[in-house]
């Protein structure tokens, strides 16, 4: 499931990620709903407590506010994908470290710690190793001498390595990669031994999914750094990704942390995002606060347990719509970089007293409806006017219309909105000048899109997390 519609989603993204950022960027206020000084500083608070809270990031977006966002929050950095096998080395002996660069200078140009994603992992690894017909000894020095240029190009200045990632299938047993297949169970042996040689002051660690509670999957993962350790194998620590859906922390998240704890390695939460069914409503959000404070204190509870990594801080740079068909709003931060009920969760769980007040994000709404009409459609494009009215009492101070694509739809242009598309979600933002909307008033915005295949018109919209009628909004 991993790795296909990379190359899609960045597209889409280069077009529209502009919108909000740039917005925010000119120091266009939302009213009352930006980011506020008066936000906690979570790197701060984490800091309190010696442990550290990072973000992953898209390293081509790393300016303007989601530069200002990820260097203020976040004491540690993960490229999201630029340090992958197949982004620095796709063709043999051609390796491409730009991206890479960039990353490891912002996060020193800010004090901010690496960590080091991934050195041998079966996914986005470039066909020239999944698929060549390798020995034993052939693919050894390859991953080998892969492991000991990108360890060695920032040795000193990675904190943490994932050395091996995603090594186990769901039921504990090793699944079957090119590597396992090829060079058996000792070649996580081998590449922790490389990137020692290779670092020697890199923390290493051994990184999974659904390892975060005590399963099959976590069983197996722990007999392995048992054994390891036993072997006098340089593993330093153990990292649960934690791509958790809301409502279903594992409630024995805390004691598999303590657990492998107890076996002298350090732990961390490395891939942190609490997904949900879209659209997002205030029930739902709510939940993911307290779910994001969960993980937190779990975290918190275990003295081992370094810190915690969220996968992208903000919902506009998210890798679950693309990959979770239906699901998003899994990260702190709302599409316009605007902190949400989750991000003052975690600020709560690590100590923070202060009131969110009534700008964590735009504010709660009583009623709306909306009008959706396709205006104008030819071959490949289509133009579209929405209305948004209130039918609320209160007036609505600054808003956000999220709906999902049906049928592959994409903005590619927006007017009188900052638009933000992730894979099949839509989130559009009042401008400046539009933010309000007295009880009875309504907006009205219009956008270019990209269609093929169909054109249906989205089956429902939520205003600040509100679902809205449809199709009235027009009348009055
Ligand atoms: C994801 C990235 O966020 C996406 O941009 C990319 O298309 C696919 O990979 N586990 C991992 C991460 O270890 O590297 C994955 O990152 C998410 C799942």
């Amino acid at each position: 499931m991993r790795g296909t519609s990379m190359k899609l989603q960045s597209l889409r993204r280069t077009v529209l990620g502009i919108s909000a950022a740039a917005l925010l960027a000119a120091g266009a206020a939302v009213p009352g709903h930006a980011a506020e000084a008066a936000d906690p500083v979570l790197r701060d608070l984490a800091a309190a407590h010696g442990i550290s809270y990072g973000t992953a990031v898209t390293g081509a977006k790393l300016t303007g506010a989601y530069a200002d966002v990820a260097g203020a929050q976040f004491d540690s950095i993960t490229p999201g994908n630029e340090m992958k096998w197949g982004s620095v080395e796709p063709v043999r002996g051609d390796f491409r470290w730009s991206g890479a660069d960039a990353v490891v200078d912002f996060a020193e140009a800010r004090g901010q710690k690496v960590r080091g994603h991934t050195l041998v992992w079966h996914s986005q690894l470039p066909s020239w190793v999944e698929n060549g017909s390798w020995t034993a000894s052939g693919l050894r020095t390859v991953m080998t001498e892969h492991i000991k240029t990108a360890a060695g190009r920032y040795k000193g200045r990675i904190d943490h390595w994932d050395v091996v990632n995603e090594a186990f299938d769901e039921d504990g047993t090793r699944r079957q990669s090119v590597f396992q297949r090829t060079l058996g169970d000792g070649y996580i042996a081998d590449a922790f031994r490389a990137a020692r040689a290779a670092d020697p002051a890199a923390k290493l660690y051994l990184n999974d999914y659904n390892v975060e509670g005590l399963n099959a999957k976590s069983d197996g993962m722990y007999e392995l750094v048992r054994s390891l350790k036993a072997q006098g194998v340089p593993i330093d620590g153990v990292g649960l990704q934690a791509h958790l859906i809301v409502g279903q922390v594992p409630p024995s998240l805390q004691a598999n942390i303590q657990r492998f704890a107890d076996l002298g390695v350090d732990v961390a939460v490395t891939e942190l995002d609490i997904r949900m069914q879209l659209p997002a409503t205030e029930a739902k959000l709510a939940q993911q606060k307290a779910d994001y404070a969960a993980v937190t204190r779990a975290c918190l509870a275990v003295s081992r347990c370094v810190g915690v990594t969220v996968w992208g801080f903000t919902d506009s740079d998210s890798w679950i719509p693309d990959f979770f068909e239906g699901q998003g709003a899994a990260t702190p931060y709302d599409e316009g970089f605007r902190p949400k009920p989750a991000f003052y969760g975690i600020a709560e769980a690590l100590g923070w007293t202060g009131d969110p007040g009534p700008g964590p994000g735009p504010g709660p709404v009583d009623g709306c409806a909306v009008a959706y009409a396709v205006q104008n459609q030819w071959s490949a494009g289509f133009t579209a006017q929405v209305t948004v009215r209130n039918t609320g009492t209160a007036p609505v101070n600054g808003w956000q219309l999220a709906w999902t694509w049906p049928s592959g739809q994409s903005v590619t242009q927006a007017w009188n909105a900052a638009m933000n598309q992730s894979g099949a979600s839509v989130a559009a933002a009042n401008v400046p000048y539009n933010a309000s909307i007295a009880p009875g008033g309504s907006v009205t915005f219009g956008f270019n899109g990209a269609w093929s295949g169909g054109n249906a018109a989205p089956a429902g919209f939520a205003l600040n997390g509100r679902p809205c009628a449809t199709g009235t909004a027009q009348a009055g």
